[in-house]
C-alpha cells in the first residue's frame, strides 16, 4: 500500500516539476532571479507589461529551457501567470502557456503573428511550409492537402508497412538493448521508403545522415559557417539534398510512385501549374525532418509507457493480435482503439513538438499583455497537457481519459495539441500517427518488454524529447504468433475468427 501511494504521488511528476535532487538542479534553482518587465506599455493603452526575468548572465534560461523542457515552463506559468518573458542565450523571448494564452496566439485572428521558426532554428526550414507566411502558406497548404488525402496516405502505409514488420523482427530478443537508435534507424528506413520512394540502401541512409545533420543543427550554440561546426556540416548537407532531392522531382512524376515525393510531384502548383522541382526538393526536405524526430520520440515515449504499464501493454497486444498478422492498411490500423488511445496519452505526457515558435509582426497584445513588433513568442502547448485545471491528476498514465466518456482532451480546443492549432496545425497529423501505430503493432505482436522497478526515463529536451540513457529496454518474444502473409488485392485487414 505505502509502494502504490509512493508510485502514484510520483510517476511522472519530474515530467511536471523541476526535480533538484541533483546537485546542478538545485544550483540552478536557487541562483539569484533579476525579475523586470519586457517593455513599458505605452501610457493609457489599458495594456500590462509582460513580467519576466532576465535569469543567469549570458546564457539567461537558456540552460534550464534545454534541460527541463515544459517543467520549466510549467514554472514559468506559476510564478507569472500565462504570458512572461524570459532572456534566453541573449535573445528575450516571451512565453506563452495555458489553453487561452495558447489559443490567442495559434488562432493569429489579428495577424499579428508570423512564424518564429527561421528565426530560432536557422535555415533548415526553408521552403517547408511551417516557415512560410500568408498568403503564400495558404495557397502551398491548399495544394499540400492532396499529399495527404486519404488515398495518398494508403500508398504511404503500403510503402512502409513491410519494412517495418521485417526491421522490427530483427530486434534482438532477451538481451539489453538501446531503444533510441534501433527506433531512429527504423524512423530512418521508413521514413526513406515512403516519401522518396527509396530502399534503406547506403545511398537512403546517406539521405537520413543529411537529414539529421540538418536537425541536429537546430540546436547549435555556435552558428557560423565555419568547417568543423555543426552549422557548417548542416549547410553542406543541406546543399547536398537539395541537390539531390531537385534532381529526383524532376522524374518523380514520371515514375507513377506512390511515395510522398511521387505524389507531390503530380499535384498542381499555387497559379495552377505544377510546383518546381526545387520548391518540391524544398517541401520534401522539411517533410522528411518533420516527420522523422516527432514519429521516433512519440514512438519512443510509447515504447516507454507501455513498459510501465503491463495492463496497458497486454490490452494493446490482445487487441493487434486479434488480427492476422499482414502488413497492415490504414483503415486496420484506426481499428486498433487501444494503441490509438495509448498513444494519444504517451504524446500527451511527453509532447514530441512541445512548443510553436512566433514572431510578432506588428504591436499586439495576448490576454492583455502587451508584446512589441519583433519580438519572438515561445507557446508551449505541452504545458497545457499537464495543467491540473484541466486534467484529473495529469501526471498518471491513464489512456482511459481519452474514453468517450471521460473526453478529457475535449475540456478546451488547447487542452490536448501535441500537433499544434490554427494555420499551422500538422499536416501530417494521420500520418504520424499511423507511422506510430505501424511499430507499435508490429513490436507489439513480437514482444513483450518492461522496465526494472523504479527507473524512470530521464527525457531530454535538447532537440525533441528523448531519453538521454538511450531508453536500455529487454525484450522477450511473444510465444504465440500467426506467421505473416500478404493481403490478397483488394482485401481488407479482416478479425481473425474467436
Ligand atoms: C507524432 C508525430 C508528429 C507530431 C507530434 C507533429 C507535431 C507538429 C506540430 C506541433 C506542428 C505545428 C508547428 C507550429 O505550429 O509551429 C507541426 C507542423 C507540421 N508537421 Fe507535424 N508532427 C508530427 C508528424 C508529422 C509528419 C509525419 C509529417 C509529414 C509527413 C508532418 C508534417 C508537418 C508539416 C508539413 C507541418 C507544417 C504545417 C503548416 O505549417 O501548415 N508532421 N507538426
Amino acid at each position: 500500500m505505502a509502494k502504490l501511494l509512493d508510485d502514484l504521488r510520483t510517476e511522472n511528476s519530474s515530467l511536471i516539476e523541476i526535480d533538484t535532487s541533483h546537485w546542478f538542479d538545485a544550483l540552478l534553482q536557487r541562483f539569484p532571479r533579476r525579475a523586470s518587465e519586457l517593455v513599458a506599455p505605452s501610457a493609457g493603452s489599458g495594456l500590462l507589461p509582460v513580467p519576466g526575468d532576465r535569469g543567469l548572465p549570458l546564457a539567461g534560461f537558456g540552460i534550464h529551457i534545454l534541460r527541463y523542457g515544459p517543467a520549466f515552463q510549467m514554472q514559468l506559468l506559476r510564478r507569472h501567470g500565462p504570458v512572461s518573458w524570459c532572456a534566453v542565450f541573449g535573445r528575450k523571448i516571451v512565453m506563452v502557456s495555458g489553453p487561452d494564452a495558447a489559443q490567442e496566439v495559434l488562432a493569429n485572428k489579428d495577424k499579428a503573428f508570423a512564424s518564429g521558426w527561421p528565426d530560432v532554428i536557422g535555415p533548415w526550414f526553408d521552403g517547408g511550409l511551417v516557415a512560410m507566411n500568408e498568403p503564400e502558406h495558404l495557397s502551398h497548404r491548399r495544394l499540400m492537402h492532396a499529399v495527404y488525402s486519404k488515398e495518398a496516405l494508403e500508398g504511404y502505409i503500403r510503402c512502409m508497412a513491410e519494412d517495418v514488420h521485417a526491421a522490427v523482427d530483427r530486434w534482438p530478443a532477451d538481451t539489453r538493448f538501446a531503444a533510441v537508435p534501433a527506433v531512429r534507424e527504423l524512423s530512418g528506413q521508413i521514413t526513406t521508403r515512403a516519401i522518396l520512394g527509396l530502399r534503406y540502401n547506403p545511398a537512403g541512409q546517406r539521405i537520413m545522415r543529411g537529414v539529421e545533420e540538418c536537425i541536429r543543427a537546430e540546436t547549435a550554440a555556435l552558428r557560423l559557417n565555419i568547417p568543423g561546426t555543426l552549422w557548417h556540416r548542416a549547410h553542406s548537407a543541406r546543399g547536398q539534398l537539395i541537390g539531390f532531392l531537385a534532381q529526383a522531382a524532376a522524374t518523380a512524376s514520371a515514375r507513377e510512385g506512390d511515395d510522398f515525393m511521387s505524389v507531390l510531384s503530380r499535384v498542381g502548383g499555387p497559379g495552377q501549374g505544377r510546383l518546381s522541382a526545387e520548391q518540391i526538393a524544398r517541401h520534401v526536405l522539411f517533410t522528411l525532418i518533420a516527420s522523422h524526430d516527432t514519429t521516433v520520440s512519440a514512438t519512443l515515449a510509447t515504447v516507454y509507457f507501455l513498459g510501465q504499464h503491463p495492463e496497458w501493454q497486454n490490452r494493446a497486444r490482445a487487441e493487434s493480435l486479434e488480427c492476422p498478422e499482414t502488413p497492415m492498411a490504414g483503415d486496420a490500423l484506426n481499428r486498433l482503439k487501444t494503441l490509438d488511445s495509448v498513444i494519444r496519452e504517451s504524446i500527451r505526457l511527453v509532447a514530441p513538438s512541445p512548443i510553436s515558435m512566433r514572431l510578432t509582426v506588428k504591436d499586439t497584445e495576448i490576454l492583455g499583455y502587451f508584446i512589441p513588433a519583433g519580438h519572438l513568442v515561445s507557446v508551449c502547448t505541452a504545458v497545457n497537457h499537464l495543467l491540473p485545471e484541466l486534467w484529473h491528476r495529469p501526471e498518471h498514465f491513464d489512456p482511459d481519459r481519452f474514453s468517450q466518456e471521460r473526453n478529457e482532451d475535449r475540456v478546451h480546443r488547447l487542452a490536448w495539441a501535441p500537433f499544434g492549432y490554427g494555420q499551422h496545425k500538422c499536416i501530417g497529423m494521420e500520418f504520424g500517427m499511423l507511422k506510430v501505430k505501424a511499430t507499435l503493432d508490429a513490436l507489439l505482436r513480437r514482444f513483450e518488454w518492461s522496465f526494472p522497478e523504479g527507473y524512470q526515463a530521464p527525457w531530454r529536451y535538447t532537440s525533441l524529447p528523448a531519453p538521454s540513457d538511450q531508453l536500455p529496454i529487454v525484450l522477450r518474444r511473444v510465444r504465440e504468433r500467426t506467421p505473416m502473409r500478404p493481403l490478397e488485392p483488394g482485401e481488407d485487414h479482416p478479425r481473425r475468427e474467436r
